[in-house]
């Protein structure tokens, strides 16, 4: 099966051995395509696969090209796809949550860093960087620390949780703390990779979006291979949504599914770039100059694979939607409430739902996934200060105030009652 490398919005096609991830022709992001027709192996026998990785299940549809000893694994995917009563009652409408905090790192990006990783391996790189707000750089530290490739990281100083920062530096990647937003950050990394060789590991790779389809198509699978009218995941730097288009038509073209959900992405509404672009249908990106949102981890202004999510929003019929910081902590309370939990980006997708069945959108007998991107216990310093009451501006509605009693028996039994 022949594999090339093409730019999501021209088209234009390259060598899939090309380092530079932009078109030379109109500047944009480029894709790894391939003849999918032709990969010869069915649904089912996918399905049916023993797989001690939920990426690797989909080789063939993933990175066929890597020989086994080049790939650098945790067992990653394989996650839950839960039903909850009550978070399905919160929303006003059915929905399964697809849990890719139960991977190895914590969040969905282990998916696509197994697979960049062990390209980095096959193209013999000497080091690799990435610049995040928290989780590419954990997995990234992981994967790289896995192959015993020296790392480096590049994060927005005081913007991103302790557990992340913390997984970065335990796994032994150089950590470097830039005064500046997650898009300066990378804007950084992308100049230096160029001039001193690292192989850059963001969602501008091509090959990290590759694994990052498997969410989608494991998350089918658990349901039978019954689609879901719509797909819900928060938005950030758009990888994630890029990788979920792409999924789905391959599943379409592939005889997969025979219909496409509408794939939805929910953005912070001082993050969100990608919604006043599809709101105001225009063909340049609205950037946001100063993203401000609790959820850091999709802190972002300006993100790079906003046209490539557009275009799959469009081939989807999907949409884009906003919430507020109260509105996304609300909904990570009730997530969390349920037991299931998650970290605040992640509950953007299940306050979207909630926002659009409200405004009519969403039917409450739609069926409806919604991806939870990272771990409960990612950022546990916003959960604590929900609870606590003690973030500016955020009303704790939902709040579980711990008590402290003095140790006497009368005392626990007066908190108690
Ligand atoms: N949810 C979580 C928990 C994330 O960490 C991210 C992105 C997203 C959602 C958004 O995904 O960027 O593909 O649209 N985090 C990146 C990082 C930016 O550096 O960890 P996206």
């Amino acid at each position: 099966m022949k594999t090339w490398l093409e730019c999501c919005r021209c088209k234009k096609r390259y060598a899939t051995r090309r380092e530079d991830t932009s078109c030379t022709a109109c500047g944009h992001l480029l894709e790894v395509q391939r003849d999918v027709e032709s990969v010869g192996v069915s649904r089912d026998e996918f399905t049916a696969r023993q797989s001690k990785s939920g990426v690797w299940r989909f080789k063939e549809v993933v990175h066929p090209d890597l020989k086994e000893g080049q790939i650098v694994t945790f067992f990653e995917g394989n996650t839950p796809l839960y039903e909850s009563g009550p978070v399905s009652d919160f929303a006003g409408a059915k929905i399964l949550l697809k849990h890719e905090g139960r991977n190895p790192t914590g969040s969905f990006k282990d998916r696509g860093m197994t697979v960049g990783v062990s390209e980095a391996v096959r193209r013999k790189a000497k080091a690799v960087i990435c610049a995040s707000t928290g989780n590419t750089s954990a997995s990234l530290a992981a994967y790289a620390a896995r192959a015993g490739l020296p790392c480096v990281v590049l994060l927005p100083e005081g913007k991103i949780s302790y557990g992340k920062l913390a997984q970065a530096i335990s796994h032994g990647a150089r950590v470097v703390q830039v005064q500046g937003n997650f898009d300066k950050a990378l804007a950084l990394v992308r100049e230096l990779a160029k001039s001193e060789g690292y192989y850059v590991l963001n969602s501008v790779n091509p090959w990290r979006l590759e694994g990052q389809k498997t969410i989608i198509w494991e998350a089918l699978m658990q349901n039978g291979w019954k689609v879901p009218d719509f797909i819900v995941a928060p938005g950030g730097n758009l990888g994630n949504t890029s990788a979920f288009g792409k999924a789905l038509l391959e599943a379409k073209r592939m005889g997969w599914i025979d219909r496409l959900p509408r794939l939805v992405v929910v953005q912070a509404e001082r993050s969100a770039p990608l919604h006043a672009t599809w709101k105001q249908k225009s063909d340049e990106l609205l950037r946001v100059a100063d993203p401000e949102t609790v959820a850091t981890a999709i802190r972002i202004g300006e993100p790079v694979n906003w046209a490539k999510a557009l275009k799959y929003i469009e081939r989807t019929n999907g949409l884009v939607e906003s919430v507020t910081d109260q509105e996304l902590l609300d909904a990570k309370a009730h997530i969390d409430a349920s037991g299931i939990g998650c970290e605040p980006a992640s509950a953007t997708s299940v306050a979207g739902v909630r926002k659009l069945v409200r405004a009519g959108v969403i039917k409450p007998h739609d069926s409806v996934m919604c991806v939870l991107t990272g771990h409960g216990l990612k950022d546990a310093e916003t959960t604590m200060a929900y609870h606590q009451g003690t973030l500016e501006g955020i009303k704790p509605t939902h709040a579980n105030k711990p008590v402290v009693v003095r140790a006497t028996l009368t005392d626990l039994k007066r908190a108690l009652s």
